[in-house]
C-alpha cells in the first residue's frame, strides 16, 4: 500500500502541513504497513508547461521537459492513495501546485487521447484533498450558485487533477477563516477530522 502525500503550501509547518500530518498519522494508525512518501512541493524545482505549437504530450503521453516533475509521474500513477493539501490562493491553488497539475497534461493525454492507462478498478486508487482559506466560506445556496464559496474554484481544479491521474476523488476537508500560521490548531475539530479521515481512507467505499 503506497500513499503519496503532496504538501502544497509554500509555508512550511503551516495549516495545511499540520492537517496533512494528522491525516497521515490516521493512516498509520489503521494501516501500519502503508508506505508513505511525503513530497514537499515547495522544495521542488518544476517548470511550467511550456509547449508552444504542437502539444507533443498529446502524441506521446510524455512531457518533453525533464526536471523534478519527471519522477513524480510514475508515483502519481502508482500510488493507492494520493492526498494533496493546499491552501486557497486567489480561489485556486498556489502557483507551485498549479505547475504540477498543468504538467499532468501528459497523463491526461495518456488517459483520454492515447488511452494507454488501464482503467483502475473502482475504489482501488483514491484521491483525497485538504484545504483551508483565510476568509469566510459563504454557504448559502445562492452563494454556491454564484461560485462565491471560497472552495468552489479549488475543488473544481482538484476534480480534474484527480481525473487526469486516474484516481477517484473520494472526499475532502475544507476549513474557512484559517489564516495565520498554526491557526488550524485552535479549530475545535480540524486535526481530529484529518486524523479520522486518514484512519478511514482505506475503507471508504468507491
Ligand atoms: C497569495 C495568497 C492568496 C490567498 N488567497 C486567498 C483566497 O483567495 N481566499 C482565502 O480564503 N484565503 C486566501 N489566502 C489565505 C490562505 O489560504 C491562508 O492564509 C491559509 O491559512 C494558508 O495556509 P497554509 O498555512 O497551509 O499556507 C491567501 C493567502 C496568500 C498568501
Amino acid at each position: 500500500m503506497y500513499v503519496l502525500a503532496l504538501y502544497g503550501s509554500p509555508r512550511k509547518d503551516g495549516n495545511t502541513d499540520i492537517l496533512l500530518n494528522d491525516f497521515l498519522k490516521g493512516i498509520t494508525s489503521s494501516t501500519p504497513e502503508a508506505q508513505i512518501e511525503r513530497v514537499y512541493i515547495r522544495d521542488l524545482s518544476i517548470s511550467p508547461c511550456s509547449c508552444q505549437d504542437d502539444n507533443i504530450c498529446l502524441k506521446t503521453g510524455e512531457c518533453f521537459i525533464k526536471d523534478e516533475m519527471t519522477p513524480l509521474y510514475d508515483k502519481l500513477l502508482r500510488a493507492d492513495i494520493v492526498v494533496l493539501s493546499s491552501p486557497v490562493f486567489f480561489a485556486s491553488v498556489p502557483a507551485q501546485v498549479k505547475v504540477i497539475i498543468d504538467r499532468c497534461q501528459a497523463l491526461w493525454s495518456r488517459k483520454y487521447i492515447l488511452k494507454n492507462i488501464p482503467p483502475a478498478l473502482p475504489g482501488s486508487r483514491k484521491g483525497f484533498f485538504i484545504s483551508v482559506g483565510g476568509t469566510t466560506r459563504l454557504v448559502s445556496a445562492s452563494a454556491e450558485r454564484e461560485g462565491k464559496d471560497i472552495f468552489s474554484g479549488i475543488q473544481t481544479t482538484m476534480k480534474y487533477f484527480f481525473k487526469s491521474i486516474n484516481v477517484d476523488y473520494v472526499s475532502n476537508l475544507f476549513y474557512e477563516k484559517i489564516d495565520s500560521k498554526g491557526a488550524i490548531l485552535k479549530h475545535p475539530t480540524a486535526t481530529k477530522d484529518a486524523f479520522e479521515a486518514g484512519r478511514k481512507i482505506y475503507i471508504i467505499p468507491p
